[in-house]
């Protein structure tokens, strides 16, 4: 066709599945993603988290079953939770040396120790009220639970742990619990800190399936205000200087400005974790056919790669697994 008008032709390069493939920009590679496990203290259960289809609780004598599974497709990394069967006032379950993460850990390093095991630092799956940390006065006291915090991930290093991921949102918790670490011999271990995290309604599921639902009240004294930017790049300059070897953005998805902010300001590895919530909702559309699950799975987690994320933590990880399989 002869025409008169100037414009570019973009769909050159969008004429055929190869072509596509060939200028494709971002890509998913299973050594992306790092599942999250919950290990339940008792025997011989599986609990399928109700409000988190596909995701389940288990109990030591079921977990290297589960793990097998995880490696077998090719997966590198695991994030752990602990649920306990008791807790207490100050969560002391998360630092003793026979604390459920401590076994898991022990346990799959055991079995699978090229497997990474990531140890999720906080208090909340262990303390009575449900908070990160120990409380004072009707809140969280920052500097009594950094003490705490800091024993937790030196037993969780002690166990095993590659990377220890502090998610309580106290301040200083990377100087601290870097410098327990140093003390403790593990200055080899890195801190995957949750530098940038929101008091989010995305987390709803994952307080069922760690049973961590604050007793009283709510995070935002600790946890940041969905409201703020320049807050976030404040929270994560200050875990760079304290020492932290990745930065997490939490929740992912509806923070994929975040995700790109703390890319372009810094340079460590950066992990966008799409938290419980946004995997129930996909779920919950996937089960009653209104959506298209694989498609919208691979191009949400392809989005969190554009924005910038190196790494991602997905409850989808199994499954993006099996689907990068297939399209080889
Ligand atoms: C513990 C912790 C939480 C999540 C990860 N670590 C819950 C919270 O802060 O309430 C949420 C993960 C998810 O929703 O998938 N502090």
């Amino acid at each position: 066709m002869e025409t008169n008008f100037d414009f570019k032709r973009h769909r050159r390069l969008r004429s055929s599945a190869s072509m596509r493939a060939m200028v494709r920009e971002n890509h998913l590679r299973v050594e992306d993603f790092i599942y999250p496990m919950f290990v339940l203290e008792g025997n011989n259960i599986k609990n399928e988290v109700p409000s988190m289809p596909g995701v389940f609780q288990v109990t030591l004598d079921r977990l290297v079953e589960e793990v097998k599974e995880v490696v077998d497709l090719g997966i590198k990394s695991v994030i752990l939770f602990g649920v306990p069967n008791e807790k207490d006032e100050i969560g002391s379950g998360a630092f003793i040396e026979t604390g459920i993460v401590q076994e898991a850990t022990r346990l799959i390093k055991q079995e699978y120790p090229e497997l990474l095991v990531v140890a999720d630092t906080c208090l909340c799956e262990y303390t009575s009220h449900g908070h990160c940390g120990v409380i004072h006065n009707h809140d969280v006291d920052n500097d009594e639970s950094l003490k705490l915090l800091a024993k937790t991930a030196v037993a969780q290093a002690e166990a095993g742990a590659d990377i220890i991921a502090p998610s309580n949102m106290m301040d200083g918790f990377v100087t601290v619990i870097r410098h327990a670490l140093d003390e403790a011999g593990f200055t080899n271990i890195p801190i995957m800190s949750y530098a940038v995290k929101y008091s989010s309604a995305f987390y709803g599921p994952f307080r069922d399936a760690a049973d961590s639902t604050p007793q009283f009240g709510d995070r935002k004294t600790y946890q940041m205000d969905p409201a703020n930017r320049l807050e976030a790049l404040r929270e994560a300059e200050s875990d760079v200087a304290e020492g932290a070897d990745f930065l997490i953005v939490k929740p992912a998805l509806s923070y994929l400005d975040i995700v790109r902010d703390v890319r372009n300001n810094f340079n460590l590895p950066v992990v966008a974790y799409n938290v419980s919530g946004e995997y129930s909702m996909v779920k919950a559309a996937a089960l009653n056919g209104w959506i298209n699950e694989k498609e919208l799975v691979l191009e949400k987690l392809t989005s969190m790669k554009r924005a910038g994320a190196d790494l991602i933590i997905t409850y989808f990880a199994k499954d993006v697994a099996v689907w990068l399989q297939e399209s080889h």
